[in-house]
């Protein structure tokens, strides 16, 4: 028992829901639902099981006849009608039950959100709505009546009747429960077209509460571009006649794909110049699109249980990141995702935390929405890609729209597909999707008559649970250089299958320079001590933009790894700043990338990886001192690169122009620990737009002389709440470490911050425990603080605590001293009297 969720139990549902018809009074206090639904025996008799929770059951009959009380058992998870009260062939079952969404802080279910009603369904969240099969691979046909005063009733589908005081929605397509989505409220629309490629015209509309009006025409832009790029890429079309998105205020995550109604959390459609910035625009635009694309990868293909919900999710991750490779600049797309993936999901592969993308069990499945599902999933979508070329891929992608239209389906029909279409054998592949840990590459080379050879070898660590590491099918994507960086060999892809393998190169003139895991072609830690007079070259010379990104980012890391334990910056590294610096010709957007220092938490990752405990104070100083001595070395190109990174005219949060700023505002970093943050105060003073405003006042707070600024934010903004948690969220992450502890407890005990809402919550304590030494403090206050906030917020929103508690993941990086206070913090909230069996389960995970 102990509440644990096995992969090996699964059993297909012995009934077949045909339809579902609901009827929702909407009552803050008291909503009324009444649910028939035509269920029909799939093979011989078996028990009814339906899963509610938190639900008052006022009625209940089968066929129209009340169903006597002996005849059905309720318990606290659920409705059980024994096979003999259940006649042999199909039946109708009503129920009517009342549920209380003004009371429903944990935001799964129906709740409100600022005097509008909105659902939540996704993972299990519909059995607090009615008595239902709760489960994926049970699909039905909705139609959903609301009645209620308020003006705008939405659900899934296609509006078919509505008067005064209801509206009627049926949804043609049969979907699971997660994807039921309805909304309720006062609200205003944005609305455009979109005419698919077969001539359907379809009416889109952005809803939000009025006043927010003005900032949609960005997220319908996206949702127009998304649906054109899924029909060009993917030959994929829309279904329905219309396409809602509503954004709600109190939402634990970013965004829904319900079906026909996607519910979005404000901050990832609301866009203006003014309020919002180019990561923003960037961010809400790649969101629209995931939601978008769910709609075939999710919706008419879903998922057989939880444990598959890296099908989903990792192919829908793979789709919006081509989205935004196409409609961006490619090669930084890569780069920024590249980066993310590292920051978070070899961070969590490294730890306590570490899961496959399947994993095989779970107690609870809301901690299973990880990066690793997410991002670590993209990631082996891309290498399928790769291995069968763009062809092969689309391929590959036709067979699996056609194959399993309309089902619930798992990795192994996933990788099926795959080895249909493509004639090879991927069972060694496979372990991608069931091994967790990230596979360490090292690679040795040799230059003999003309001979080049590469030899790798490749070894994963042990991660929880699983101590065997059989090796991995790794795509290596390789291309040498020569002497005066001409490409001698184009990239060609290796694909690695034993532990230890070579690979040769014939024909060379002379010893190349080798440029390996071109484009990150795997989610592997290449390993390789590679001379700083060889990356310094990769950086000025390499051809794969990634790869020249990526010798910037070794040699930065190296150096400041050196300068924490007490060396000097490597010299080749100050160099090839200083060249990156002055290359006009490459495009704004990357040399910002280059010239971003690796963060603290990256650096004491690389440290521990090394066995060594990391010390957060020093590589804070390490950081600050890196960056003065580079900005006294070059202030001169600095300063040039500031002023022609200037944009005139209008605020556009196209590429190009977004470029310029990240580079203006990457060199404004650096020149600060010159000019006592005088240009930082100027671009503050004069910004029209919330790029440079933020930008320029983050600075501003890293060097500690932000108060007047933040006092004058604070003021124009006060009355916009995703504004204040930017606001709110600089401090945190970026005020010095000695500070920063004091200041999270100071802004969290302003009686106007709004804790109980997600974002609220996030920007200030998601922000703390970005600000590395703050966070880490040796003293355990960081700890501490953050512990009291997670036991606070648990009985209101465990999913929300829970996710937030994997801040502690790393714990164990540091040194004695620090891991005692961390793990007392732990200890502490696994006492806490009614914890969630959410964050119940990650304490217990973090602290094992
Ligand atoms: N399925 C959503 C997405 O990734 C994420 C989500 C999961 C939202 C659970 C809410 C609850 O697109
Ligand atoms: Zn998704």
């Amino acid at each position: 028992m102990d509440g644990v969720t096995l992969l090996s139990d699964y059993k297909p549902y012995p009934f077949e829901i045909e339809h579902i018809s609901m009827t929702f009074r909407l009552a803050p206090e008291a909503t009324v639902v009444r649910a028939e639904l035509k269920l029909a025996p799939r093979a011989g008799r078996a028990d009814l099981h339906l899963d509610g929770e938190e639900l008052t059951l006022r009625e209940i009959s089968l066929g129209g006849v009340p169903l006597a009380p002996e005849a059905y058992a309720l318990t606290r998870t659920g409705l059980t009608i024994p096979a003999e009260h259940l006649p042999e062939g199909p039946f109708v079952l009503a129920t009517e039950v009342v549920i209380a969404p003004a009371k429903n802080t944990a935001l799964e279910g129906l709740y409100m959100s600022n005097g509008m009603y909105c659902t939540q369904c996704e993972a299990e969240g519909f059995r607090k709505i009615t008595f239902y099969p709760d489960r994926p691979d049970v699909m039905a046909r909705f139609h959903v009546r609301i009645e209620s005063d308020l003006p705008v009733l939405l659900s899934n589908g296609n509006p078919v009747a509505q008067g005064p005081g209801f509206a009627e929605w049926d949804d043609p397509w049969p979907k699971p429960a997660y994807l039921f989505a309805l909304v309720a409220g006062d609200l205003r629309a944005t609305s455009g077209q979109f005419t698919t490629a077969s001539g359907r015209r379809v009416d889109l509309n952005i809803w939000v509460r009025p006043g927010d009006e003005t900032r949609c025409d960005f997220a319908l832009a996206s949702l127009q571009r998304a649906m054109k790029w899924d029909e060009e890429a993917y030959g994929r079309e829309y279904d329905l006649d219309l396409f809602n998105i509503v954004a709600v205020d109190d939402f634990n995550m970013g965004a829904m794909e319900n079906k026909g109604l996607n519910i979005f959390n404000s901050k990832l459609v609301l866009a203006s110049p003014e309020t919002a910035t180019d990561t923003d625009y960037e961010r809400i635009e790649a969101v629209i699109a995931h939601e978008y694309f769910h709609n075939w990868t999710g919706n008419r293909i879903t998922c057989r249980d939880w444990f598959q919900l890296c099908l989903k999710e990792g192919l829908t991750v793979y789709r919006d990141q081509s989205f935004t490779r196409d409609v961006r600049l490619g090669a930084l797309k890569r780069i920024d995702d590249v980066a993310a993936l590292r920051a978070r999901q070899f961070r969590e592969d490294a730890g306590p935390l570490a899961h496959p993308p399947r994993p095989s069990s779970y107690k609870e499945i809301n901690n299973f929405y990880t990066t690793t599902v997410y991002e670590k999933g993209a990631e082996v979508v891309g290498m399928l890609a790769r291995l069968l070329g763009p062809e092969g891929y689309r391929a590959a992608l036709d067979l699996y729209f056609e194959r399993h239209d309309g089902q619930a389906c798992t990795i192994e029909d996933w990788i099926t597909v795959f080895e249909d279409a493509s004639g090879r054998d991927l069972s060694q592949f496979k372990l991608w999707y069931m091994q967790a840990g990230t596979p360490r590459l090292r690679v040795a080379e040799r230059f003999e008559d003309s001979t080049y050879t590469l030899e790798f070898e490749q070894e994963t660590p042990p991660t929880p649970g699983e101590a065997e590491k059989p090796p991995r099918h790794i795509p290596i994507a390789v291309g040498l250089l020569g002497p005066n960086g001409d490409e001698l060999r184009p990239t060609e892809m290796l694909e690695m299958t034993q532990a230890r393998q070579s690979f040769a190169f014939e024909g060379l003139p002379a010893r190349p320079v080798p440029s390996i895991l071109r484009g990150f072609s795997a989610p592997v830690l290449l390993e390789r001590a590679t001379p700083p007079a060889e990356q310094a070259f990769l950086l000025a010379h390499d051809t794969d933009p990634f790869n020249r990104w990526e010798a910037g980012r070794s040699l930065a890391r190296e150096t400041l790894m050196a300068m924490a334990e007490g060396g000097a910056p490597a010299p080749d590294y100050l160099e090839a700043v200083g060249q990156m610096l002055a290359d006009e010709g490459a495009d704004p957007g990357f040399r910002a990338a280059c010239l971003r220092l690796p963060g603290e938490d990256e650096i004491a990752a690389a440290i521990a990886s090394k066995g060594v405990a990391a010390d957060p104070d020093a590589i804070h100083a390490a950081r600050r001192t890196l960056m003065e001595t580079l900005a006294q070395k070059h202030e001169a190109a600095f300063v040039a690169a500031y002023e022609g990174a200037a944009v005139l005219g209008p605020y556009s949060p196209d590429a190009g122009p977004a470029g310029k700023r990240s580079l203006r505002l990457a060199t404004l970093a650096f020149l600060a620990t010159r000019d006592g943050g005088a240009r930082a105060q100027a671009l503050f003073d004069a910004a029209q737009n919330m790029t440079e405003s933020l930008g320029a006042l983050s600075v501003l707070v890293a060097e500690g002389g932000a108060a007047a600024a933040l006092a004058r934010f604070a003021a124009r903004w006060g009355a916009e709440p995703l504004v204040m948690d930017k606001w709110r969220s600089v401090q945190a992450v970026l005020t010095p470490p000695e500070a920063a502890a004091g200041l999270v407890a100071r802004l969290a005990a302003d009686p106007g911050f709004e804790w109980k809402n997600p974002n609220r919550f996030r920007s200030l304590l998601g922000g703390f425990a970005a600000n590395h030494a703050g966070f880490h403090r040796a003293d355990g206050a960081g700890y501490a603080l953050y512990a009291d906030w997670l036991i606070r917020l648990d009985p209101l929103n465990p999913q929300t605590a829970a996710r937030m508690s994997t801040a502690f993941e790393t714990w164990r990086r540091y040194d004695a001293a620090r891991q005692a206070h961390a793990k007392a913090a732990l200890e502490r909230i696994a006492a806490t009297p009614g914890l969630s069996r959410d964050l119940a389960e990650m304490v217990g995970r973090l602290a094992g």
